[in-house]
């Protein structure tokens, strides 16, 4: 594996453990081409893929049907107006207007390693990106430039592997080497045309993720098209309503088994993410910045860098997929101390108290809390300004003396001496129209001349593509968090952008907000955790709207969803999962019936489906019934005791409730298979049928398994019918177990009582 070009046959062949992707230089001019991507192969002469090695079509032997070769070959630049009528993958305008450009092969380099990626604010401060790095891994990077030579523009493609993982990482910097201003409106990440003989002659199906507030993440599959299909945001994040993810897999595909062609990207703000198919069955598929507000002037001498893209191919289905994404995400992209270690059980007032807080009363919830085992208080929205709704207060970021007397030392204080952790909620980027922020620096909030900005839940969105603002933000969070000992911060965007207009930028630059806008973003958090290197950072966006591959380069761990609901978890918390680690995923037990839907669930139930993920509680602890307070204690041990399963496991999928309604299961397996975790819930009781089977996976076939069930102190306690007891017993060999057994013939379990339960099982290698 590695990067290696063949001279004579100038191919370039990208090679992961399991894959390879082959670049070609066609014809004498250097288009740079696809020729292959999937399975590995051979360094072979690979070129008749694309059409024969000598293929008549192409420009240098047929000039009259230029047009002909740019609108089907498989392109990995493609650009608009030349020919290619396709989607492309840059739209750049002379001074003239004019939108034609044609990018060529001028040189490539293949080294060691990889660079970190950034750009510049206007005030010249220079932004890391987020990307992935190399880790212990080895790295390889290979560099093509190419050329407009009209324009005078140099485009670098950077494609990236590392030797323990199947995924490649792609960008582009755009550089201006002539001596006038051009206007980029489009420059996308990652273009990939495929043949269809990729997925065995066969329209693909295209799966996205894709939601609303409280409903994020669910999986969409549908027959591909002719022309395309697109997920994308405009919203200045990566939004509730669709994930920067599109996969394409042949229609075989389940979450076992069929080859997958998948695409996230290492980016928070706008994004689009489409695929479609040809007039010759070529599907091209593409993700990157959206066009959408979008423009970049791009001055002599300037360049404009792309977020990273992240492609996978796999033929083992959902679950390869996801192991991809999710090692690559733990082993190249989370920075984070916290990444495998255990986090601290936490237990957030929001869903507890909303805004009707006081110190006495976070006291007594910690205190209860503290009992059972709980480690670190969460004090949410609330405990700033004046604000006891959500119309008011953000950007003032004073402690509330009336609720919390003594402020936040005193609070922390008390914490500490109860060996209790401290957390705490901000919103840095807003400002509440009824601010004293907002009454001394109106200008600082997003705005076009002219027009009063949308209020979009009663607040602004503060214009950090400004150094003073953005400073000014940065001081009060950390103020705040110098002022006392803070452990954890969760980090809210409750609104989307609107109304784009910033004082700190030009007409030629306005264009570049809401990238720049990202960016500002990246650099807070960025030097929030240089200034608290142990701070334990968890993202949020009114739940799930910035749930994506760039805000994990900050925080280990981001809010998944405001719905709490444990039925409606599991559909959110499959989709995330599709990309995301386990160990990313904010999710908490809350009250029964629970504030968003009204469901009444069992609360060993809310904790099955909370320990899949970071784990945690959000209701008042105070409040909620005896039985549930005293099982808390159990939940907590579970997590110490299987928790790093979770997190360093890989993750798989045995059924899923949006699919068969009944039940839904999962397991995590440790990468040895020695130890692995089944949660089994029971979504619908089901009379006279009795049992159901379910069979495992990921467990090594020739080991010897024992299994224990955890989390019900009484097995039998559960399997009962005209509401009496009766004797049934998990349906599984007695002892020790071979994992071939329980990956073929599987576990029996018994249909328990009642609509809701849950079976946990630890299985150990004996
Ligand atoms: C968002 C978050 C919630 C909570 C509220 C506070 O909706 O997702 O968890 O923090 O904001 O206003």
């Amino acid at each position: 594996m590695g990067i290696f070009f063949d001279d004579a046959n100038r191919l370039f062949f990208i090679e992961t453990p399991g894959t390879s992707m082959c670049l070609a230089l066609a014809d004498e001019e250097g288009f740079l081409c696809n020729a292959y991507y999937g399975a590995a192969v051979g360094r072979d002469d690979l070129r008749y893929l694309l059409g024969g090695k000598n293929n008549p079509a192409v420009p240098s032997r047929n000039d009259r049907d230029r047009g002909c070769y740019f609108d089907k070959t498989r392109l990995e630049f493609p650009s608009g107006g030349t020919g290619d009528y396709r989607n492309p993958v840059i739209c750049v305008r002379d001074a003239g207007g004019h939108d034609s450009s044609l990018f060529t092969y001028v040189s490539h380099r293949i080294y060691e390693g990889k660079e970190e990626i950034s750009a510049e604010m206007t005030d010249g401060r220079k932004v890391r990106m987020p990307a992935a790095f190399p880790g212990k891994a080895g790295a390889q990077t290979l560099r093509i430039v190419l050329e407009e030579k009209v324009l005078g523009l140099r485009a670098y493609l950077s494609y990236s592997v590392f030797d323990d993982s199947d995924a490649i990482l792609k960008s582009v910097r755009l550089t201006n080497e002539s001596d006038t201003t051009v206007i980029l409106d489009k420059l996308l990440s990652s273009n990939l045309d495929l043949d269809l003989s990729c997925f065995e002659n066969h329209e693909p199906d295209i799966v996205t993720l894709s939601g609303s507030w409280a409903r994020e993440r669910r999986m969409d599959r549908r027959r591909i098209s002719r022309g395309n299909s697109e997920v994308y945001s405009t919203r200045g994040e990566s939004s509730h309503q669709f994930q920067p993810f599109m996969a394409l897999c042949e229609n075989g595909a389940d979450d076992s088994k069929g080859r997958i062609y998948a695409q996230t990207l290492i980016w928070s703000g706008n994004f689009v993410c489409g695929a479609g198919m040809d007039q010759f069955e070529t599907v091209r598929s593409y993700i990157g910045i959206s066009p959408e507000h979008f423009t970049w002037d791009l001055k002599p001498g300037e360049s404009f860098q792309s977020p990273e893209a992240v492609l996978v191919f796999t033929e083992k289905g959902f679950d390869g997929m996801s192991h991809i994404f999710h090692d690559l995400f733990r082993g190249h992209l989370i920075r984070s101390p916290y990444l495998y270690s255990e986090r601290p059980i936490l237990i957030n007032n929001w869903e507890a108290t909303y805004f009707d807080f006081n110190t006495d009363k976070l006291l007594d919830i910690a205190r209860d809390a503290k009992k059972c085992g709980i480690e670190m208080l969460v004090m949410d929205d609330g405990w700033f300004g004046k604000r006891d709704d959500d119309n008011s207060s953000l950007g003032d970021w004073v402690v509330n003396e009336k609720k919390l007397p003594g402020g936040i030392e005193r609070l922390s204080g008390e914490l500490e001496k109860m060996g209790m952790k401290f957390g705490i909620w901000f919103e840095p980027e807003m400002v509440s129209p009824d601010s004293d922020l907002y009454r001394a620096h109106p200008d600082w909030a997003i705005s076009s001349p002219g027009r009063v900005p949308t209020r979009i839940r009663n607040q602004y969105v503060l214009d950090i593509t400004r150094s003073e603002v953005r400073d000014h933000v940065y001081e009060c969070v950390a103020k705040i968090l110098r002022s006392a000992k803070i452990s954890y911060v969760k980090w809210d965007m409750n609104r989307q952008l609107s109304d784009l207009g910033s004082t700190g930028l030009d007409a030629s630059s306005m264009g570049r907000l809401s990238y720049l806008y990202t960016l500002g973003v990246y650099d807070l958090q960025e030097r929030l955790l240089e200034e608290f290197p142990d701070l334990l950072l968890e993202n949020c966006s009114g739940g799930g709207a910035r749930y994506d591959a760039g805000m994990l380069f900050y925080s280990p761990q981001i809010w998944c969803s405001d719905d709490t609901d444990a039925y409606e978890r599991l559909t959110i918390q499959a989709g995330t999962e599709m990309i995301y680690p386990l160990s990313t995923m904010g999710a908490h037990v809350s009250a029964s019936p629970n504030h968003i839907s009204g469901r009444v669930m069992p609360f060993d139930v809310r904790g099955a489906v909370a320990l899949s993920g970071t784990f945690g509680y959000e209701l008042d602890i105070t409040a909620i019934p005896d039985a549930e307070r005293e099982s808390i204690p159990e939940q907590v041990a579970i997590y110490h005791s299987v928790g790093d399963i979770v997190r360093e496991g890989d993750y798989y999928r045995i059924a899923r409730v949006s699919d068969i309604e009944l039940y839904d299961a999962w397991m995590s397996v440790t990468k040895d298979k020695k130890r692995a975790l089944l949660t089994y819930v029971q979504c619908k009781g089901s009379p006279r049928t009795g049992k159901r089977v379910i069979r495992l996976k990921g467990l090594d076939p020739d080991m010897m398994y024992s299994l224990k069930l955890i989390g019900s102190d009484d097995e039998n306690s559960r399997f009962c019918s005209h509401g009496k007891k009766h004797d049934w017993k998990i349906l599984a060999p007695e002892g020790a177990v071979s994992g071939k057994s329980l990956m073929n013939a599987g576990l029996m379990l018994p249909v328990l009582w009642g609509e809701y339960g849950q079976m946990m099982f630890e299985i150990r290698q004996v």
